[in-house]
């Protein structure tokens, strides 16, 4: 199969482009290398695909998916089988101070992947949306049968957003569609603006970590391994029209939690890496910050009945594999 992957160079973007071209798939990466974070470490995992010995089954476009007519052009001579929209501008908290650039990529940028679907005959679109949709809600753990209209960040207003255009594309042009909402990703090659990338980098440099709120918070971590796995599995699952009680329509989306399940103190957290470095860090105990959330938590039941999920990486082994990844990317 043919597949475009956008945000080839990001850290989930890396890790499924190398999956796939094991695998045996011919993937298109594309990216605009951004400067949101250090554009060097999406240099270096480009590079790491270069050199794998599927390399030939990759190639990469630098392009930014908010430019219309060169996506639209990138569609209509490529013919894409499949198409797999992790670009995005990530972060909860940049998008308090960099607003335009959350409209820029997650909405103008969506909404040319879905043009491109529409008109070329995508087989299945699969989009990255996130755990932030759910926002402050009371209910745990949370499910997609939950309301998420209480989106307490742009950033999570946009990804809500992107549900809600696919599935009118999916209902409109019949485009087989999977939403995924993430769980905090981590993992090597991670994002450098993630908190246990931070507290990895200054616990090695012996500087303070800032504990948000006190660091009473929850998260579902979720190891890239599992989330890369999810993904493959339903690739060629491409969604049936489906019920829905609360309305006619019935497009072809789907619409999944894709989590650990198991969700960890931000102090057991660090207490993981702390113990795999060796080294005990210097906690800030710093105010709860505008646009976080308290806890996370994904029921993945649909995950399981339909694809047989079950993330299988625990905390300790993740942190572990992180610290080892960091320590010799540092290096
Ligand atoms: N990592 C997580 O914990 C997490 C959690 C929930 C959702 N997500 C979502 O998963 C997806 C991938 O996240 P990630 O952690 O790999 O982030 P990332 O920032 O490492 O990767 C995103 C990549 O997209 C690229 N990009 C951004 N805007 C673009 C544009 N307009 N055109 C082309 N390329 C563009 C960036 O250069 C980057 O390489 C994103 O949609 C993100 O919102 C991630």
């Amino acid at each position: 199969m043919k597949i475009l992957v956008t945000g080839a160079a990001g850290f989930i973007g890396y890790h499924l482009s190398t999956k796939l071209i094991e695998m045996g798939q011919t993937v298109i990466g594309l990216d605009n290398l951004n400067d949101y974070y250090d554009p060097s470490l999406k240099q270096s995992r480009l590079k790491e695909i270069e050199n794998n010995i599927h390399s030939s089954n990759f190639t990469f476009i630098k392009e930014d998916i908010s430019n219309n007519e060169n996506i639209i052009n990138i569609f209509h001579t490529e013919q894409f089988d499949i198409v797999i929209n992790l670009a995005a501008q990530a972060g909860v908290r940049y998008s308090l101070q960099n607003p335009y650039a959350y409209v820029d990529s997650n909405l103008s940028g969506f909404i040319n992947i879905l043009e491109g679907c529409r008109h070329n005959n995508v087989k299945h679109l699969i989009f990255a949306s996130s755990s932030s949709v759910y926002g402050m809600n009371v209910k745990q753990p949370f499910s997609v049968s939950d309301r998420t209209d209480y989106p307490i960040s742009l950033y999570a207003a946009t990804k809500k957003s992107n549900e809600m255009m696919a599935f009118s594309y999916s209902h409109l042009f019949k485009i087989p569609t999977t939403g995924l909402r993430f769980f905090t990703v981590y993992g090597p090659y991670g994002r450098p603006d993630m908190a246990y990338y931070k507290f990895t980098k200054n616990i090695l440099e012996g500087k303070e970590i800032n504990l948000y709120n006190n660091g009473e918070m929850k998260r579902d971590f979720t190891y890239i391994d599992d989330i890369i796995n999810g993904i493959v599995n339903i690739l060629d699952q491409t969604p049936a029209p489906q019920d829905n009680k609360h309305s006619l329509a019935k497009p072809p989306y789907r619409l999944y939690n894709i989590g650990n399940n198991r969700p960890v103190t931000l102090e057991n957290f660090i207490k993981a890496i702390e113990s795999s470095l060796g080294i005990k860090a210097k906690r800030k105990l710093m105010p709860m910050q505008d646009g976080d959330v308290l806890s996370t938590y994904a029921d993945i039941e649909d995950m399981i009945d339909d694809y047989n999920f079950y993330p299988s990486i625990s905390i300790d082994e993740g942190i572990n594999n992180f610290v080892r990844w960091y320590k010799s990317f540092i290096e």
